[in-house]
């Protein structure tokens, strides 16, 4: 699959083994995974809801109609480190699977974001969007079947989706806001097969243009208890622990000593677990304490606090 490659990161093609292992390994996401699966479904293969109410109904219900116009937009709002990228990255597999098509991922490349200067970022995004278009519009077989389709993540989206309204904005962003919203107006208008997922922990910088075409809104949150402990019993498999060690974790993991919040996932993956293997590394065993110990030098990372309304 070509790619302009100054736009996107390297596009990865759907079903794949590794992002079928990345999405399962994220935990405390069943609903989200769930909702997220089927409402990417209708969108990318409008289809399968026809298809559904032939099954059940032997003709088309008009509560389809209820799907129709909806733009292909999807917002991953929430919390630092609680899987955003790491879902948005990895659903279409399972996506792909259900469709029984591929499904390309394009990621809207950092580096392309530009440096600010007039026409830059509207011109890189009418690019990215003409490409994703291209590839969407492979005209479907004699059978009028699509033979793939296309997500198209921009992550940080914050950066690049800023509220016009916002009063310090620079006559630039506020022009890809605009080519943002044609875009995705052009999706919609074409009914490609496109799905396109902004990803922040800033929803409220988002545009409320760009907000109010949204098909759907997916929220995550830093784990709860029962969530930390199916996330510990997972990075700790294989290592003895006894019940109150597990329970002892997952308390001072959380909202602790007066902190009114507790570990995220990737301080509990990616901060307090390699902290502990390193304590243990190369002469003992991995434990409860070292577990406990790590805990203590580790201050979880502050909740992203949302400013204005
Ligand atoms: N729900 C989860 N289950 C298991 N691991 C997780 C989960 N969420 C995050 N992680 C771990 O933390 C890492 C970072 O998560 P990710 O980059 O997806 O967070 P994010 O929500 O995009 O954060 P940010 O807002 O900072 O961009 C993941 O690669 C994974 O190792
Ligand atoms: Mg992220």
């Amino acid at each position: 699959m070509s790619s302009a490659p100054d736009l996107f990161e390297a596009v990865l093609e759907l079903p794949d083994a590794s992002a079928r292992a990345r999405y399962e390994s994220l935990v405390g996401l069943d609903d989200v995974k769930a909702r997220l699966n089927k409402e990417a479904q209708l969108l990318l293969h409008p289809s399968s809801l026809e298809a559904w109410s032939q099954q059940f109904h032997r003709r088309r219900i008009s509560a389809c109609d209820a799907f129709a116009d909806r733009h292909p937009v999807f917002l991953f709002a929430g919390d630092v480190g609680t899987g955003k990228t790491a879902l948005a990255e990895s659903f279409g597999d399972q996506v792909a699977r259900s469709i029984g098509l591929p499904i390309y991922l394009y990621r809207l490349s950092l580096a392309s974001r530009g440096s600010g200067a007039v026409g830059e970022m509207t011109q890189l995004l009418a690019a990215a969007f003409d490409e994703v278009r291209r590839v969407a519009a492979t005209p479907p077989g004699r059978d009028g079947k699509r033979s793939s389709a296309v997500i198209l993540l921009i992550d940080e989206a914050d950066a690049l989706a800023q509220s016009r309204e916002a009063s310090q904005m620079h006559h630039e962003d506020r022009a890809g806001v605009n080519a943002l919203i044609r875009g995705i107006n052009s999706l919609t208008e074409k009914r490609l097969p496109v799905l396109v997922v902004l990803a922040t922990n800033r929803l409220q910088a988002i545009d409320p243009a760009v907000r109010r075409r949204a098909a759907a809104t997916f929220r995550f949150d830093r784990p709860d208890d029962t969530q930390r402990e199916a996330a510990l019993a997972r990075l700790i498999d294989g290592v003895a622990l006894s019940t109150d060690e597990i329970r002892g974790l997952v308390k001072a993991t959380g909202a602790v000593d007066g902190r009114p919040y507790g570990y995220t996932y990737s301080d509990l993956y990616q901060r307090l677990v390699p902290a502990a293997v390193l304590a243990a590394y190369p002469d003992r065993p991995l434990t409860g304490d070292l577990l406990l110990q790590a805990v203590a030098s580790i201050e979880p990372t502050p909740p992203f606090v949302e400013e204005g309304p």
